[in-house]
């Protein structure tokens, strides 16, 4: 049986993270991004806010910082590419190599994800020359709506900006992960914070404040269904960068002496706090302006020009608030491409520079899906359900190319990828390794076993049967 020190023998000499601190930085810089500034407040309003929101933050907490510990761990044991990692790890526990399929699910995850959202960081690319140029000063609701419409059925103008953003991300990419965005997080990221404040303050002026504060933040369960249920954890996931193996590469960089447990707790606060503080702007906006809070992905650019066009300096803090959320998104973007690269500088012994090329140009043309499915291919739906006597079961309805991915994504392959992780860590992997590597006294190492082993994975594999409709069948049986 191998001993620890066999899986070190296996890692090649690599790049480090400089501190403890940079690492949550980078961490943080992954975690934080669209999903915390255009898709949280956009799938809250469409699945009826507060109880949507309780359900989202139950998961951070007893799903997410769980499953982050564990995919930390292994990657920092591992040292390598998603795939590699797990087939080492379960070579020195003493199992099956075809764990190297959860980092493969991982690599196509990540792939996918950065098809779509290099499209819509592309929409926050366009925004910046827009708001400098001022061109949404003093427009009414339903102009900044038109603005948004054109811009979205352009699909000339989309491609040009999605493959700026490609560009951007596979340019530090091929510089390696220390290549000086982990530097730019350090201020961008307070700064980002403080535009959100002072957003908030707008927010507080429009009259509608506490109709915001409580759409968010009062749970009316009415409004809940199998798929908000399934949306919310797939969320918590998406936002917390976890499931696919970003957080696992990250990991590999990791110092030995580094706290996973308080690395892990830090990034899901400040996660989750941004993404409630981006809630708490938009949808005082949406209800002051009579706007509708379900009107899906272009839900902030079609509330924040109209706070931007309508306040003091808008033009300066609106120039200034889409260049940080390009940076946010700029910071997750390489995190998402970061497990392809590793993967295929390995398999196919190319230089980092070559792989960031190739795999550039592969995601920009898996990208022009999402470019049409805004214009020339915005009818090209499709829709499933399981229909059954319990219950009509909507898995698809009306999916776009772009839903279907984020769907397939975010609901299906991060936690598909996270309840591996956490079967890996919490049930196979030998439990003095899990213990050497998080170091943390017995009773929180006792609760985390717990966590892993038994309420991540039951609370994953209970919310897919739930929106499979199988939950309902079993009940119905019982009674
Ligand atoms: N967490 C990022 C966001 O919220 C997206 C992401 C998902 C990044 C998965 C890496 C891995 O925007």
């Amino acid at each position: 049986m191998p001993d620890s020190a066999s899986v070190d023998t296996y890692a090649v000499k690599k790049e480090q993270w400089s501190s403890r601190f940079t690492f949550i930085l980078a961490a943080t810089g992954s975690a934080v991004g669209l999903g915390n500034i255009w898709k949280f407040p956009y799938i809250t309003g469409e699945n009826g806010g507060g109880a949507f929101v309780l359900i989202y933050l139950f998961c951070i907490a007893a799903i997410g910082i769980p499953i982050m510990m564990a995919e930390i761990m292994l990657g920092r044991r591992g040292g390598h590419d998603p795939v590699t990692t797990m087939k080492l790890l379960a070579k020195e526990s003493g199992h099956s190599s075809s764990w190297g399929i959860l980092g493969w699910l991982g690599v196509i995850a990540g792939f996918l994800i950065l098809s779509y959202y290099s499209v819509i960081a592309g929409w926050a690319l366009a925004y910046v020359p827009m708001m400098s140029l001022g061109n949404f000063s003093g427009l009414d609701a339903q102009e900044v709506n038109a603005v948004f419409g054109e811009l979205v059925s352009n699909p000339i103008t989309l491609m040009i900006w999605h493959s700026l953003f490609i560009i951007m991300t596979m340019f530090v990419v091929a510089r390696g992960v220390r290549g000086g965005l982990e530097k730019a997080v350090t201020y961008l990221m307070p700064l980002l914070f403080m535009l959100l404040i002072i957003l908030i303050l707008y927010a507080i002026g429009t009259g509608a404040f506490q109709q915001g504060l409580s759409y968010l933040f009062n749970p009316d369960f009415s409004k809940i269904t199998t798929e908000g249920v399934l949306s919310a954890m797939g969320h918590a996931f998406f936002t917390l960068s976890l499931g696919m193996g970003a957080i696992m590469v990250y990991g590999s960089y990791l110092p030995k002496k580094t706290s996973i447990a308080q690395a892990s707790i830090a990034v899901a606060m400040m996660d989750t706090l941004v993404a409630l503080l981006a809630g708490m702007v938009i949808f005082p906006i949406v209800f002051a302006n009579g706007l509708e809070p379900g009107a899906g992905p272009g839900l902030i650019f079609k509330t924040l020009p109209l706070a931007f066009g309508n306040m003091s300096y808008g033009t300066l803090f609106g120039t200034l608030f889409f260049i940080l959320l390009v940076f946010a998104a700029w910071t997750s973007s390489i995190s998402l491409i970061e497990p392809a690269v590793t993967w295929s500088m390995k398999t196919f012994q190319l230089s980092r520079i070559k792989t960031s090329v190739i795999l550039g140009l592969l995601v920009w043309l898996m990208g022009l899906m999402t470019v049409f499915s805004f214009n020339l291919a915005s009818d090209f739906t499709i829709s499933t359900s399981i229909s059954t006597q319990y219950g009509e079961f909507v898995i698809l309805k009306d999916a776009t190319a772009f839903d279907f991915l984020d769907y397939l994504t975010s609901n299906i392959m991060l936690p598909l990828g996270g309840l591996m992780i956490a079967i890996y860590a919490g049930w196979l992997m030998k439990k003095e390794f899990s213990a050497e590597e998080l170091k943390i006294n017995p009773l929180w190492f006792s609760i985390w076993l717990f966590l892993v082993r038994y309420i991540a994975p039951l609370m994953v594999i209970i919310v897919f049967l739930n929106a499979l409709g199988i939950v309902a069948f079993v009940r119905h049986i019982i009674n």
